[in-house]
């Protein structure tokens, strides 16, 4: 049996599938943070930036982007996909050492994966003071409730779900989301705002199967059964598929003090 850290790097092997088959960020979400950050934001760093669909939003617009992840396969795909001038660092965020700061830091799909202990501290140490701090991402969903129903019949024998369970068990339905949650009781952070940006594809059968080769909770699956329960999940899909993937943005402010 695989663990969470197991989990947390799983996604090299697919890095080529990860770019193809994920969604990208849409420029919304650039104007978002930086409509929050109310001025200029110049320099920022980014934690698992995986294969940089997020670091291409910043990067293209002028940011000065610092590119970190551990994982050397997905460093490699993102160094084919940013602008010469984005840095790239192998490093998980517990390996970050304080030492420069950013105006902007962020996680895209990736702050999950971190360790929880002293994880604000290490955080507000990368951001300047009245710097923002912002983490996004979402589940990807099928937006038709009977092809969703059909799949989760399908995937059931396998997997009982391939969500990504809150990491501090914050009840679905309340208000405040992690890691809004986990921001708003650090003394680091303030005027945490959480929003969510709508984002919906329509893609075909085989790409959605290539999509779901990307999500880590069947990555750690045996060989044999991860083909299994793809080859199952595409034979009730339709000829193509609308996803639902909005996008959830928590963003938040570093204090001066603590
Ligand atoms: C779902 S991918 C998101 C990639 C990219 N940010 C995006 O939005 O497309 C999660 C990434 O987190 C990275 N990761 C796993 N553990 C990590 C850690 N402790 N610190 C930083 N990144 C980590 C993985 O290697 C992977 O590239």
């Amino acid at each position: 049996m695989l663990g969470m850290s197991d989990r947390a790097l799983s996604f090299g092997t697919m890095a080529e599938a990860y770019e193809r088959f994920r969604p990208g960020y849409p420029a919304a979400l650039f104007d978002m943070v930086l409509t929050y950050a109310g001025r200029p934001v110049r320099t920022a760093l980014e934690i698992g930036a995986g294969t940089g669909k997020a670091t291409r939003l910043l990067a293209q617009r002028g940011v000065t982007v610092t590119a970190t992840e551990p994982d050397g396969a997905m460093l490699a795909e993102l160094r084919r996909h940013v602008p010469a001038n984005v840095r790239t660092v192998r490093a998980a965020f517990e390996d970050l050492r304080p030492g420069e700061s950013y105006g902007l830091v962020y996680a895209a799909a990736a702050l999950h994966w971190t360790n929880p202990e002293g994880r604000w501290s290490r955080m507000a140490a990368l951001v300047e003071p009245g710097g923002v701090f912002a983490s996004f991402g979402g589940p990807v969903q099928l937006a038709d409730p009977a092809v969703e129903e059909a799949v989760r019949v399908a995937r059931a024998p396998f997997l009982a779900s391939d969500d990504v369970p809150s990491p501090d068990g914050t009840p679905p339905g309340d208000h405040l989301q992690w890691p809004g949650t986990e921001l708003q009781r650090s003394p680091w952070f303030t005027d945490v705002r959480q929003s969510v940006i709508e984002r919906r594809a329509t893609m075909t059968a085989r790409d959605y199967v290539g999509l779901l080769s990307t999500i880590s909770a069947y990555l750690v699956l045996p060989a044999p059964e991860r083909e299994q329960v793809y080859r199952r999940i595409a034979e009730v899909l339709p000829d193509t598929v609308e996803i639902a993937a909005d996008i959830t943005v928590h963003l938040a402010r570093r204090r001066r003090e603590p």
